[in-house]
């Protein structure tokens, strides 16, 4: 007699977006996860140069991803996926004044892959299919794993509050309620299978844009 064992916790046959994405880019989050930028960063071997190089990453990146948002929201297609926030370069802006001093323009550089990952997210911006698997990347990891991120810079690199106000949102009150929300909105978005499976896809694009900056993060700041 053979029996079949059915497990509903599958979830790379998951109905919801959300979770189709969780499971779609679980490799691509392990290997984002275990490069060598990102695990020396995380394992205070570092420096804060380092730390501030990955900001200016962040820079380009967030201001491409949140001009997306704004004009998807002002034609009135965000899907309830824009909100106020989660902006982040403002905090991004003032962790940077607060690593290099006031000038700290002068003192930033984009590195080729941020450059790459900024003009995807230029060609992705005006669909929200794929603006949708861009933020999803960014903005459900900076409310789930930027919160670790946060206590080893802070542990590590000797920062307080300021330095890391990317990774702190304090118009969110508790964030786990707020993630279940974001994912609703992803889950409620009007797409077909084959739609969410490009949102899955682009998503893994968007993990390995951010394994390609930390690639190059990495040769500069590894040794
Ligand atoms: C040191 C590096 C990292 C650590 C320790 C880390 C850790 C985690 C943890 C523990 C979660 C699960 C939290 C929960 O269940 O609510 C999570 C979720 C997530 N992380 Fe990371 N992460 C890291 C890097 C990254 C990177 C580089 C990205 C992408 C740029 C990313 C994107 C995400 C996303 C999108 C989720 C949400 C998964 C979901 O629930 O759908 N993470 N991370």
């Amino acid at each position: 007699m053979t029996t079949t064992t059915v497990s509903p916790a599958d979830e790379s046959v998951a109905s919801t977006l959300s979770a189709a994405l969780r499971a779609g880019t679980r490799p691509e989050h392990e290997t984002a996860e275990h490069t060598g930028f990102v695990e020396r960063l995380m394992a205070g071997q570092l420096d804060r140069a380092a730390y501030a190089d990955l900001v200016a990453q962040h820079r380009l990146i967030y201001t491409e991803l949140e001009r997306a948002g704004e004009r998807l929201r002002a034609a009135g297609r965000d899907g309830g996926l824009v909100f106020d926030e989660l902006v982040r370069v403002p905090a991004i802006e003032r962790d940077l004044a607060h690593l290099h001093g006031a000038d700290w323009r002068d003192k930033v550089r984009v590195l080729p892959a941020t450059e790459a990952y900024a003009a995807r997210l230029r060609e992705c911006g005006d669909s929200l299919p794929l603006y949708a698997a861009h933020a999803y990347t960014r903005y459900l990891g900076d409310l789930s794993g930027g919160q670790i991120i946060k206590r080893m810079l802070q542990r590590h690199y000797g920062f307080g509050d300021e330095g890391v106000e990317f990774y702190t949102f304090p118009e969110i009150d508790k964030l786990k309620p707020f993630k279940d929300v974001y994912r609703e909105r992803l889950d409620g978005l009007a797409l077909d299978a084959d739609e969410r499976a490009a949102v899955v896809e682009e998503a893994r694009v968007a993990f390995r844009f951010n394994a390609a900056v930390f690639g190059e993060l990495g040769v500069l700041h590894v040794r």
